[in-house]
């Protein structure tokens, strides 16, 4: 078979499982940086007439990432790849969606239009913030939906436990359903604003039917922690029996970890598109994603 996987250095060991589901080749791109801070990639295989599958995910430090990713498809396109296409498991930027400020730059529409101004003939990418901003790579650009994989470690307990399943934020409920109907339970949100120069987050009250419940808040991304912090903290004050929580991608940066344990939360479960620390659960994106590229 032509199909060949190539992992870049954010693939955190995706490309491994995703060629071993498939059944096909894959290698590791020979990555470094210079002395100066320049990035340097090379494909370790002949790419010509193959099929290329580049997996690489683009959390930080992002823009190294984006760009030895761009570097690697523009590589593989010059040295005759049938055709490239990009995985790119945690899409960064994908927040910046819209012009929140007067004069803002939209970059998850740059970041888009120019990975397939390089060549990316299909794009990848698993519960990205919003599904419409892919319209920007203006090309085959797939959505991979991982919330029944990421309720599996939850499915005993929503089977024993009076569960209650949160969304922190409106932007985040379509996405709690998804997670609720998988493991069967119901769902409520909050409502959640952010203010957009100092980042500092608020929460509208809200009553919450969570007396004695456990409750599991699913979000996509957690940064600061901040969201899920306070989320948890209006549902223990409501009178949940624990609060636990389920994520994409879990960037857990600076002291977010701390946070989430100092609002009671008891168990975080998160996916492999980004390393996460020790104490959160991980569980593997590979499968939906190989399934993904097997229904192309
Ligand atoms: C934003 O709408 C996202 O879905 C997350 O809720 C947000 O990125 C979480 O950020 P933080 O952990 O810093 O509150």
């Amino acid at each position: 078979m032509s199909l060949l996987v190539i992992g870049g250095s954010a693939a955190n060991g995706l490309h491994e499982e995703i060629a071993s589901i498939l059944g096909v080749e894959h290698v590791s791109v020979e990555y470094k940086v210079f002395p100066d801070g320049e990035s340097y990639v090379r494909l370790p295989v002949d790419v010509s007439g193959r099929d290329v599958v580049i997996v690489q995910s683009t959390y930080a430090p992002q823009d190294k990432h984006l760009l030895e990713l761009i570097l690697l498809a523009d590589a593989a396109n010059d040295l005759g790849a049938r055709s490239v296409t990009a995985v790119i498991p945690y899409l960064a930027y994908a927040r910046q969606d819209r012009r929140f400020r007067e004069g803002e730059a939209v970059s998850v529409k740059t970041v888009l239009k120019l990975l397939r101004s390089i060549g990316i003939d299909r794009l990848f990418v698993v519960e990205v913030h919003k599904e419409e901003s892919l319209v920007f790579f203006n090309g085959p650009a797939y959505n991979v939906n991982v919330m029944d994989k990421l309720a599996e470690p939850f499915k005993d307990l929503a089977s024993t436990e009076d569960v209650l399943v949160l969304a922190p934020d409106i932007g985040a409920r379509r996405r709690a359903e998804r997670f609720a109907r998988s493991i069967n339970a119901p769902v409520d949100y909050l409502e959640k604003r952010r203010d957009r120069v100092t980042g500092e987050v608020t929460v509208k009250p809200r009553e919450l039917n969570v007396k004695d419940k456990v409750v599991i808040i699913v979000d996509d991304i957690i940064s600061t922690g901040g969201t899920i912090a306070l989320a948890a903290s209006q549902a223990l004050k409501q009178g949940a029996k624990k609060v636990m929580v389920a994520c994409v991608h879990a960037l857990l940066v600076g002291n977010a970890m701390d946070k989430l344990r100092n609002a009671g939360i008891e168990r975080i479960v998160a996916t492999n598109t980004v390393p996460v620390p020790e104490g959160v659960e991980v569980v593997s994106v590979a499968e939906p994603i190989a399934r993904a590229l097997i229904e192309l």
